[in-house]
């Protein structure tokens, strides 16, 4: 890294770029990820031809529709995710599609790169079988990156740990020659789930009372609480009364609304108030 960088990545530098990053996306990055920080944005300053990370971030500033937002955001996005995390929770969608078959609307609304959404599709394909005509699960993330993986819906065969053998065959391809020690999902499950990029904060969601079920785990952490309470609002606007809402296992919608009821395990049934 060059003099001019170094002096330019200052306190107040890291402060903008972390009030930029909340501003738009919602995500809280802790103080103590300075060092690290300076290291993505300096990738970017150079991939985007900028002299100083601060000449990069008021570039941003200026332009909503700046081509280094997505790269900007996808830097600090954090992609954790695996097939049938928290299994519990599968069990619990299994018996709410067994009631509701092919109407059943589900909304994946932090899909990461497509283990989650994936996991849910086999569930409903199991159960409705993979000729059913029903709404495709809708799978959303504000990672672009992340999105495009989710599409490709190719996995290194230690991603798959968590699918039995039987899942694995009924749902997966497996790669050979250059692709030996990948998996593909298979078209019937691809066909299943509709991925597009959507920031949570933009708000510019799908319609009102659509969805049955919507996932959105390991996500709202990252939030502060009035942006939780916000988002967990609009949950509300966008589900169907006696839909259910799945969180992550360290997150709670206590004190954030009375739309909701817990059910327990971190499962909670939208009210029909
Ligand atoms: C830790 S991953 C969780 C993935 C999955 N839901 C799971 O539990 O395995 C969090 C995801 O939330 C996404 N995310 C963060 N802020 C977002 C926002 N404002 N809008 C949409 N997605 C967002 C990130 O890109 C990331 O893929």
């Amino acid at each position: 890294m060059d003099a001019l960088t170094r002096s330019a990545w200052t306190d107040a530098s890291y402060k903008h770029a972390l009030k930029m990053l909340h501003d738009r996306s919602g995500i809280i990055v802790g103080e103590h990820k300075m060092k690290s920080s300076e290291r993505l944005l300096e990738g970017l300053r150079k991939e985007f031809g900028f002299v100083t990370i601060d000449d990069f971030l008021m570039a941003l500033d200026k332009d909503r529709d700046h081509t280094g937002w997505p790269a900007f955001i996808n830097s600090f996005t954090i992609n954790h995710t695996a097939f049938f995390r928290e299994p519990h929770h599968f069990e619990i969608l299994a018996q709410h599609i067994e009631k509701l078959r092919t109407n059943c609307a589900i909304w994946c609304a932090s899909c990461s790169t497509g283990e989650e959404p994936y996991s849910i599709a086999m569930v409903l394909n199991e159960i409705v079988g993979e000729q059913a005509a029903c709404p495709r699960i809708v799978a959303t993330d504000i990672d672009s990156q992340a999105i495009k993986r989710a599409k490709a819906g190719v996995y290194s065969l230690d991603r798959l740990t968590g699918i039995s053998e039987e899942r694995l065959r009924r749902h997966f391809l497996k790669g050979n020659n250059q692709f030996e020690g990948m998996a593909k999902v298979k078209p019937a499950l691809s066909a299943r789930v509709e991925f597009s990029e959507l920031n949570l904060m933009s708000f510019s969601w799908p319609k009102p009372a659509m969805f049955d079920v919507i996932f959105c785990r390991n996500t709202m952490i990252y939030f502060d609480h009035d942006t939780q309470v916000r988002l967990v609002a609009s949950f509300a606007r966008s589900m169907k009364p006696g839909g259910l809402l799945f969180i992550g296992h360290s997150e709670t919608l206590a004190s954030t609304t009375d739309q909701f009821t817990l059910l327990g395990q971190t499962v909670y049934k939208r009210n029909h108030r």
